[in-house]
């Protein structure tokens, strides 16, 4: 079976970890810090501060500013569940907007009919590894004064016009294993807001800056250095493994036929996190290329409004219809780096094979 996602662990991981192991100095130390640096200049801001997971860096990053009780946050409902349970546990309440259906990520043009003075945040998601809109969103942020949290769980290393994900306001990235890059789990806060990140780096540590003298109520969301002794091997992998992802994204495009391949916005570098078709009986098309030895995956089979947590707040009978339309017709098929060509070509022929045998999906027919 050709699997969905095959993190990538060499030699200069299990020595990093070993060395990590052997150093005395286990939670967080110097290793996270130089995660937090190197991270922060690929990114290209001054600040990261590096988490648990990519849930609790969406967390601190809200609580950063100081987003809370009575507060709304704009985000979408086409996405992992953390986008928006990490607005609940801040306390907010989460503000659904529609995604574009193109891009997969938030249609900008329907976030400032959402504002209302209750809200204090944006939250775009940059799907599948294509950032949202962030230059027009962050325009939108700053004319209403609403702080701009990007949740780039899936887009490290991704680009509009050359300025990397992660760059606008704050971004919150996720290492967990199938991301892009791993440190078995573990996230980042990237900013050039020097506050944000400082309140984060309280928060993160039980609100305390002096040892034993506490300011605020906090959390312990440490990265642990074991952690980021992989993150380091990784991250040096990151730009060769986004140019693969990249090279085989490029053959899907060419050689795909009978689905709907992903669109990417002008100026954008795409990292494919995932390559998500748009595929007619998406159910058994998953099941064929299944019994071809073909993996794949849903992201994501049901809209977070209508998912448990959330039907307390009223949202089981609100309609976002790209979103549902879009639940019912993505299927992501494996892009990783370590495909080798042949795969990739066992992979095209299988898609192909099965568009063929299920009908067509064109742009703009009907399901
Ligand atoms: C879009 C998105 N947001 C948030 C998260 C949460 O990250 P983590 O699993 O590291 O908590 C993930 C990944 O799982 C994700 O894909």
């Amino acid at each position: 079976m050709i699997p969905i996602a095959r993190p990538q662990m060499g030699e200069e991981e299990v020595s990093a970890v070993r060395e990590a192991l052997l150093s005395g100095m286990l939670a967080q130390g110097a290793r996270v810090r130089e995660l937090e640096e190197r991270f922060a200049a690929f990114v290209g801001v001054p600040h990261a501060v590096a988490t648990s997971s990519g849930t609790t860096a969406l967390q601190l990053a809200l609580l950063g500013y100081e987003v809370g009780a009575g507060d709304e946050v704009i985000t979408v409902p086409f996405t992992f569940i953390s986008s928006a349970t990490s607005i609940l546990h801040a306390g907010a309440r989460p503000v659904f907007v529609d995604v574009d259906e193109a891009t997969f990520c938030i249609d900008p043009d329907r976030v400032e009919a959402a504002i209302t003075p209750r809200t204090r945040a944006i939250l775009p998601v940059s799907l599948y590894g294509q950032p949202a809109a962030m230059p027009d969103l962050a325009a939108i942020a700053e004319r209403h004064g609403l702080a701009l949290i990007e949740d780039a769980a899936q887009s490290h290393g991704a680009a509009i016009d050359g300025r990397r994900s992660g760059s606008w306001g704050v971004g919150c990235f996720s290492f967990y294993p199938t991301k892009n890059m791993t440190t078995g789990e573990g996230g980042m806060i990237t900013t050039a807001d020097a506050g944000v990140a400082e309140r984060a780096r309280l928060l993160r540590e039980h609100g305390m800056r002096v040892r034993y003298h506490h300011d605020v109520v906090g959390y312990n969301y440490r990265m642990t250095d074991i952690h980021a002794s992989i993150g380091l091997a990784q991250l040096t992998r990151l730009p060769a493994a986004n140019e693969r992802r990249r090279e085989i994204a490029q053959r899907y495009d060419a050689e795909l036929r009978g689905v709907i391949t992903p669109r990417v916005a002008p100026g954008v570098t795409h990292v494919y996190h995932q390559y998500t078709l748009r595929v007619r009986r998406r159910d058994e098309f998953a099941e064929r290329l299944r019994e071809r030895g073909v993996g794949s995956g849903i992201y994501y089979p049901i809209p977070v409004h209508r998912q448990k947590p959330f039907e307390a707040l009223g949202y089981a009978a609100q309609h976002y219809p790209l979103t549902e339309h879009l639940t019912e017709q993505v299927l992501s098929i494996p892009v990783h780096p370590s495909l080798s060509d042949a795969e990739v070509t066992t992979v095209i022929e299988s898609v192909n094979r099965v568009a063929e045998e299920l009908g067509p999906l064109e742009p703009g027919s009907a399901r």
